[in-house]
């Protein structure tokens, strides 16, 4: 392996912006930031949209310009001398089109072959940072909205990794407040040996759940003991404790065989550990005069809102926004997070709100809601089923997220076998690759069909669209990938050797010596092009907490690769080493784009 430690110049973009920068610093006396975006490919391959903006400033303060398009003029001609740029024109009212050069772009992109693709990591200003994503609750429903969450936070976690952030990955899980006496008390009285029968007692817990509200609605009595169960878990009884924990095991146990299924690292923090902390942060609120009573709860009043945020119950008892101002607090000071991001459906955008102002006042957050420490909500739509409303299962039982998971693999594990018989190759399979695959696509195809939408968007589960081997699907793009492999592997490269790759050094590439790579056809140059804007698309996912972008950025991957395809001749061509090198970045990066969606990249079919 390769240990050359080389200084990441960060993306194209930025390695650009430097450039541009340079040119304005030495033009105007005053900072500018450079304004700088990929454009229309008509004009060049990159914009500097600086001119315009200095122009209205300047605009009858200066007689060294007489228009934006001298300011334009000015700015491309101080660009520093660079390798990257190859040429640049000035358009309209100063845009200042910029052109790579196409050696520069190679050079860029042999780096990324011989070094790995880590060299393509994007530089952020944070460097450690919480993801609160999944978050059920125990002993309810896990439900299709969680599994979003589930998946979101585990793609913006795992961008965030690459972009070498330190990433607390947190279950929020609701694991506190006072259902739980409720359920204790039932527990004890439906299964008084309920202590010898372990997690077994219970069975269903959601059946479980809704019994034992039923009771503690019809019966006062009942009522009552739950109430003081509550007091006693609270005050830390064993007995109570420990009944506790029993409950929440065997909603761990269920939740685990999601999270085993997609492969997602997450962990439990629930909203128990924040409990011994909110007394003394609500004294800090109450120091501050930021506490007033309100019909006989303790709020705090919110700018722009008509109503107060609740900190505690008219019953004394603490809250889901008291619990997340101590866990805000914990993670800002205790964990010293510079940013700090949760992961719910939209509905629960207000209380993000409130509580986050209430951050403000007291002077957790800064003022201005872009500066560090940052406190971010990504909201999410429903998950609709195909009637177009809420998404539930064909009974209208509970839905078990598991049986939705398998689903999607049976599914595609009958669609795989099916292709192979009819290709004549099922008998290459084994049957554990067949069940690898079968689980790469279908799980792949749930995550990417929720995932290349905005997230703000309701979308519709379907099983055959996101199962379609057509069109932007996991299906589609995964085959792609393996089609690549299979051009590469022709050339005699085994498929172990490719696995191993999983970011890259295989082939000659270990050993740092590799060929040239060429791009004189158009279609070779703008296939170069974006395999270069890898970096800024993770980037502005990640600022943007958007992984739609990704996606978007690697289904117009694979269209660029075919179209380089079919007008490029690769194996057998005068270019076929150069060629060859194309093919191999184009995997690697999509390879990338599959791990940072939580996708696993399948490498034959
Ligand atoms: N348990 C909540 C729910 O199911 C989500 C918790 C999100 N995280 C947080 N810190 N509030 O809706």
């Amino acid at each position: 392996a390769t240990s050359r430690n080389i200084e990441r110049a960060g993306s194209a973009k930025q390695q650009l912006s430097r450039l541009v920068k340079e040119s304005l610093g030495s033009l105007f006396p005053d900072e500018v930031q450079p304004i700088v975006a990929a454009c229309q490919a008509k004009f060049g391959d990159y914009q500097c949209n600086n001119a315009m903006v200095i122009w209205s400033q300047l605009k009858g303060k200066t007689t060294q310009f007489k228009n934006p398009s001298s300011i334009g003029q000015a700015i491309a001609k101080n660009l520093p001398e660079s390798e990257m740029i190859e040429s640049t024109s000035v358009a309209g009212p100063g845009f200042v089109n910029i052109k790579f050069s196409n050696k520069w772009i190679s050079k860029h992109i042999q780096n990324m072959l011989v070094n790995g693709i880590e060299q393509w990591a994007p530089i952020l200003s944070v460097r450690k940072a919480v993801v609160d994503f999944s978050s059920p609750n125990i002993a309810k429903e896990m439900h299709v909205g969680h599994l979003r969450s589930t998946i979101m936070g585990d793609t913006l976690a795992r961008m965030l990794e690459f972009s070498n952030v330190e990433v607390l990955r947190r279950n929020h899980v609701g694991d506190w407040g006072t259902q739980f006496g409720m359920l204790i008390e039932y527990l004890f009285e439906q299964f008084p040996n309920w202590e010898d029968a372990g997690d077994q007692a219970i069975g269903d817990l959601q059946a479980f759940y809704k019994a034992s509200k039923k009771k503690f609605d019809d019966d006062p009595d009942f009522k009552t003991r739950a109430q003081q169960a509550v007091v006693k878990l609270q005050s830390g009884e064993d007995k109570y404790r420990h009944a506790w924990q029993n409950i929440c095991e065997i909603s761990r146990k269920e939740f685990d065989l999601v999270y085993q299924r997609l492969k997602v690292q997450l962990e439990e923090k629930g909203e128990s550990f924040y409990n011994p902390y909110i007394r003394g942060i609500l004294e800090e609120f109450e120091r501050n005069n930021l506490i007033k009573e309100s019909e006989g709860a303790r709020v705090v009043e919110i700018d722009g809102y008509d109503i107060p945020l609740i900190v505690v119950k008219k019953d004394g008892g603490y809250n889901y926004a008291s619990t997340d101002l101590a866990c805000l607090w914990y993670r800002l000071t205790e964990e010293k997070a510079e940013w700090i991001i949760y992961i719910t459906d939209v509905g629960q955008q207000q209380h993000f709100d409130m509580f986050f102002s209430a951050a403000r006042l007291i002077g957790w957050l800064p003022a201005s809601k872009d500066a560090y420490p940052k406190a971010s909500h990504v909201g999410l739509g429903l998950v609709l089923g195909s009637d177009g409303k809420r998404f539930r299962t064909r009974s209208s039982e509970v839905v078990r997220l598991v049986e939705l998971l398998d689903e999607a693999k049976n599914r595609s594990k009958a669609e795989l076998i099916k292709r192979l018989e009819d290709n004549g190759k099922i008998t290459d399979w084994t049957d554990a690759e067949l069940e690898s695959t079968a689980e790469a696509v279908g799980y792949g195809a749930i995550k990417y069909a929720d995932l290349k939408n905005n997230r703000l968007t309701n979308y519709t589960f379907s099983f055959d669209q996101m199962l379609n081997d057509k069109g932007n699907t996991a299906v589609y793009l995964l085959y792609a990938h393996a089609r690549i492999c299979s051009i590469i592997n022709k050339s005699s490269k085994d498929i172990e050797e490719l696995k191993k790759a999983s970011t890259c050094m295989s082939w000659k590439i270990n050993t740092g010596v590799i060929g040239k790579i060429v791009l004189d056809h158009v279609d070779e140059r703008a296939l170069g092009l974006h395999l270069i804007q890898f970096a800024e698309i993770v980037e502005e996912a990640c600022s943007n907490l958007l992984p739609n972008v990704l996606c978007e950025y690697l289904y117009n991957l694979s269209e660029m690769f075919t179209r380089f395809y079919t007008s490029c001749q690769v194996i057998g061509s005068e270019q076929q080493e150069s060629r060859l090198l194309l093919c191999e970045a184009t995997a690697i990066v999509m390879r990338k784009c599959f791990l940072l969606l939580g996708i696993t990249p399948v490498y034959r079919i």
